[in-house]
């Protein structure tokens, strides 16, 4: 298609590769931040690099993914990109295999089952599995206050991320049978979900099939609850629900034209929460315990706020709450965003090019690195057929952007930390949003009102119609979960000889970005615990 473009447009650079289909599925596959620094390097925050015979255009930098993130539903389509993985998994009539408008109303049904009422309970819930798994895991039952050893931390937080969003969101039917057949469903359903998937969709492999019979089991499994549900409710002469879960709350809903949800409308939508959930929660929390435990200095600084906020004169801690959690927890909370800047669960977000996208020029005046072709005065054009890919992880790691950008400085998110004149940004450099358009303004796609500007270079839930509706839930979660193991335990990462040691590398290999194993942490049971 290039080279039917008129003369004053371009397309934006290719990578250079060897191998004409394969193109750069190596480098980016292994380490997609150094392949997209070294790109940006040489081409600029705009260009294409071949991934198995696709095209892919990465817009980098705070104004590369408000391209993508706020793209009009006629330019770019998430659907066909993320189906062909994402639906056999989630099941039908839901999500991505619905248009967007109604996806949208369906985000709107999860959204309003996040009130504060419910919220509330969960805090109570998620510390009670933590300290019931604290304290009869095989893991962690054996320590006696004041002894020391390592622990598996992503094991313990994939096992605390599932039974603490079964107890609240998934509700109560699901956290009974996680001991039994709903964990075998669950493991054979996330063996489908892989990068492979992506790549080769279809292909009639073993795990393919587990998946799809897992699909159809739990997807059966709901429709049974919500009838039981239903039957119950009925007898009892349809009395608002005493339940604190999204089923609940999905059995309540409506959409605009007055017809409720079908099962298998809920249970996709419940698939899909505990998926979206699962992956991306459990590696943030593996993360933030990880690079706590290479400075345990700050393991002390969320202990001694806890007892801040919580202590009482007998020297015991209160129970976390929700309201307090919510606003007065600065240290825990910059924790939390911090690992999220160095460590986003997602590293590439995309969508399929419907009809070519003209590429502002505030943002292809930086595509004009040592590898260019573009022209002076040409217009840079995404063409159709592409996928464009958004990487904010690359902007929330750049030194652009960022004062001392490769630590781990949770201070730079709290009031007379670094740079505290601009503490709301994290101290991201004033540079890093100059020029952009700086307006307030938001838009509502039916589920809630959105930013329109995805200025930012620090965009972790993404940005626009497709952004994360889980953000509030996963930093309650995360949050309970972290603060109940600081009272619990101090821990550091072994570095022998009673050093320090680091943080592991990430895999990139997975559907999230993970720590690379041995995940160990020298966990150490408190005196006071
Ligand atoms: C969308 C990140 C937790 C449900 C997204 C997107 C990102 C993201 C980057 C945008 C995807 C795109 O633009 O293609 C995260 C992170 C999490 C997290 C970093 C935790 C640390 C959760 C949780 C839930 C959830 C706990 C559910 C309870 C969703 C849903 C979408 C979404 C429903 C919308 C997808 C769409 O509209 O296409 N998330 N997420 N997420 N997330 Fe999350």
């Amino acid at each position: 298609s290039q080279l039917f473009l008129p003369k004053s447009r371009s397309a934006p650079p290719v990578v250079f590769h060897y191998f004409p289909i394969i193109g750069s599925a190596i480098t980016y596959g292994m380490d997609p931040y150094t392949f997209f620094f070294d790109c940006k390097e040489k081409y600029g925050d705009v260009f294409t690099f071949v991934l198995l015979g696709r095209k892919i255009t990465v817009a980098l930098g705070p104004k590369g993914s408000n391209l993508i993130f706020n793209g009009k539903l006629s330019e770019v389509c998430a659907e066909d990109v993320y189906n062909p993985v994402i639906t056999p998994v989630f099941g039908k009539d839901a999500v991505y295999d619905v248009p967007n408008a109604v996806f949208m109303e369906q985000k709107r049904f999860v959204k309003s089952g996040l009130t504060s009422d419910n919220l509330r309970v969960y805090v109570g819930q998620i510390v009670d599995e933590t300290e019931q798994f604290l304290k009869n895991d095989p893991k962690f039952a054996g320590f006696k206050s004041g002894k020391s050893a390592p622990v598996d931390i992503f094991k313990a937080m994939c096992e605390l991320t599932i039974l603490t969003a079964s107890r609240t969101l998934q509700g109560e039917e699901v956290r009974q049978n996680l001991d039994k057949s709903f964990a075998g469903l669950y493991h054979d359903l996330d063996g489908g979900f892989t990068p492979l998937n992506f790549i080769m969709p279809g292909l009639p492999l073993p795990a393919n099939f587990k998946r799809d019979r897992a699909q159809r089991k739990m997807a059966q499994f709901y429709s049974e609850i919500v009838a039981k549900r239903r039957a119950a409710g009925s007898a009892e002469g349809a009395e608002p629900s005493q339940h604190h879960d999204m089923i609940a709350t999905l059995m309540e809903q409506k959409y605009k034209n007055g017809r409720p949800l079908t099962d298998t409308e809920i249970s996709t939508i419940m698939i899909a929460l505990l998926m979206a959930g699962q992956h991306t929660s459990s590696a943030t929390g593996s993360w933030a315990l990880l690079r706590l435990g290479s400075k345990p200095e700050l393991i002390q600084e969320i202990y001694d706020e806890q007892v801040r906020v919580y202590g009482e004169p007998d020297g015991s801690l209160r129970p976390l709450d929700y309201e307090t959690s919510k606003s007065s927890l600065p240290v825990l909370d910059a924790v939390i965003r911090e690992t999220l800047r160095m460590h986003p669960p997602l590293h590439s977000l995309m969508r399929r090019v419907l009809q070519d996208i003209p590429v502002p020029p505030t943002l292809s005046a930086n595509t004009r690195g040592t590898g260019l072709r573009q022209k002076e005065g040409e217009t840079l054009i995404i063409p159709k057929g592409h996928n464009v890919l958004a990487a904010p992880g690359v902007s929330a790691i750049d030194p652009t952007y960022w004062p001392d950008a490769d630590q781990f400085l949770p201070s730079r998110w709290l009031e007379g930390g670094i740079l505290k004149s601009e503490e709301k940004n994290g101290g991201a450099k004033s540079e890093a949003t100059k020029g952009a358009a700086t307006s307030n303004e938001t838009v509502d796609y039916g589920w809630g009102a959105v930013s329109t500007g995805a200025n930012s270079p620090y965009l972790p839930f993404g940005a626009g119609r497709h952004r994360c509706i889980g953000e509030q839930f996963a930093y309650l979660q995360l949050g309970t979960i972290i603060a109940t193991i600081v009272r619990n335990f101090d821990w550091k990462i072994d570095g022998g000889d009673g050093k320090i040691g680091k943080t592991p590398e990430p895999d990139y290999t997975s559907m999230v970005v993970l720590p690379k194993l041995p995940c160990d942490l020298l966990m150490t049971k408190r005196e006071t615990a």
